[in-house]
């Protein structure tokens, strides 16, 4: 019998609201006992003194560009790296090649996932064929396959009657809409804020009201048709007050933001690197306070990393001309804690926030250290400080703002169904 005792740790286990030391013991697979002190003879000990045991981070957006784009990242690397970041699941968007608007490609990625990621995959479907905006896709039949959310995302479907379509077949559906919204017209040719600083630097500016204007669009929608709308990657205040007010009214939206919009401003653009081109670009100070504001009071539910791998020879080119997307798995602990040491949030509550909440939004198991939980668990080192090196991570791209930084906060191990996938001292442990 497969038994482990993680002994001492302080637990945060936002789905029991329980923040305190004990031990959790893992059997077969499951959570077997959650207590002050668990007597287990014949268990593998593993010390959690100083450490916290949390439920496995749920990333409700990442890019593992497999099918078809595997020279910046395929299903083993992608979940490679995912588990040395401490999450234990990630879904995956429709934008590979070919698209994920097919059951067959659903059916594959499913595969692969089992096959070959140490994290669960789980298949986000496009919502329009070829991510065209113009056709929906089959929802029925790719939900039956298996994908858990429907999306577009890294292009905006502009067309309000698809939209709408969309909408009302995914809640029949009975799963969400992820939008990437940023109005096409408004946007335009602009790769940063359009700001101070795009004027300083001399590059086109994406402004703040693209974002708004789309995500007011699909809030009206959504209170149309009683859909759950997921609105990804949320960079503006204007986005966050909608969605507040949305919400008040009774929609059915759920938001998430990414480390890099809660950190970084698009003062981080203004040396020209690419890693921080991002979409939605990263904002103003006063558009990131206001999402680290919104994510701590619940208007944001979520964080999700938004991992899109660029190969080298895409990012070494003018900003202009270079792919949006940074990688964010391995460096997403560290990065988000910076809502801890500022007093902002609590453990707890940043736990709920890469856990509990995206397990929740994508209706799947995950974010809870109940007994008889499936045992995906991290134990993390929230005082560990390290320097940041993507050539020694696991993704296959390097397209990181933060290379060469030094982080503090480090994943020391994590578990996928009470087995061991990642160590600080051994790295990724699969197959
Ligand atoms: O920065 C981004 N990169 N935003 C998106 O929406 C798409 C993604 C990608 O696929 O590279």
């Amino acid at each position: 019998m497969n038994r482990i005792l993680l002994r001492g740790g302080r637990l945060l286990d936002p789905a029991g609201e329980r923040d305190g030391p004990g031990d959790v013991l893992i059997e077969n697979g499951r959570i077997a006992a959650v207590d002050a002190d668990i007597r287990a003879d014949d268990a593998e000990v593993i010390d959690a003194a100083g450490r916290w045991v949390a439920p496995g981070f749920v990333d409700l957006h990442t890019h593992l560009r497999e099918p078809g784009h595997e020279y910046k990242e395929d299903i083993a690397s992608g979940g490679r790296a995912a588990v040395a970041g401490g999450f234990t699941a990630v879904a995956c968007m429709a934008n590979t090649n070919p698209v994920n608007d097919d059951p067959s490609v659903t059916d594959y990625i499913l595969d692969r996932g089992h096959q070959d990621s140490p994290a669960r995959v789980y298949p986000i479907a496009a919502a329009t064929r070829g991510l065209r905006g113009e056709i929906m896709t089959e929802m029925d039949a790719l939900v039956r396959a298996g994908a858990v959310a429907f999306s577009d995302d890294g292009a905006t479907i502009m067309d309000s009657g698809v939209m709408r379509r969309v909408l009302e077949y995914s809640r029949l559906a009975g799963v969400p809409i992820v939008v990437h919204a940023e109005d096409r017209t408004l946007v335009g040719n602009g790769v940063v804020n359009e700001g101070a600083v795009s004027t300083r630097i001399g590059l086109p500016g994406n402004p703040a009201i693209a974002e708004a204007v789309m995500v007011a669009r699909d809030l009206m929608l959504a209170e149309l048709t009683g859909a759950h709308l997921h609105v990804a990657h949320v960079s503006t205040a204007g986005a966050v007050d909608l969605i507040r007010a949305a919400r008040g009214r009774g929609v059915h939206v759920t938001a998430e933001v990414t480390p890099h919009h809660l950190v970084l401003t698009d003062e981080a653009t203004a040396g020209y690197d690419t890693n921080t081109k991002v979409a939605p670009p990263l904002r103003s100070l006063a558009d990131r306070n206001a999402c680290r504001a919104a994510l701590c009071e619940g208007t944001l539910d979520a964080i999700a990393t938004d991992h899109a791998p660029h190969a080298e020879h895409e990012k070494d080119v003018e900003f202009t001309a270079a792919p949006p997307g940074l990688i964010g798995f391995e460096t997403a602990f560290a990065v988000v804690l910076d809502l801890v040491r500022s007093g902002e949030l609590e453990p707890l509550e940043l736990v709920r926030r890469l856990s509990t909440e995206p397990a929740r939004i994508l209706g799947q198991l995950g974010g809870s250290l109940a007994v008889d939980a499936p045992a995906d668990v991290v134990v993390l080192d929230p005082a560990a400080e390290w320097t940041y090196d993507p050539a020694k991570g696991y993704s296959k791209s390097r397209n990181s703002p933060w290379s060469g930084k030094t982080l503090t906060g480090r994943v020391i191990a994590t578990f996928v169904a009470g087995r061991l996938v990642y160590s600080e001292e051994r790295g990724v442990l699969f197959p």
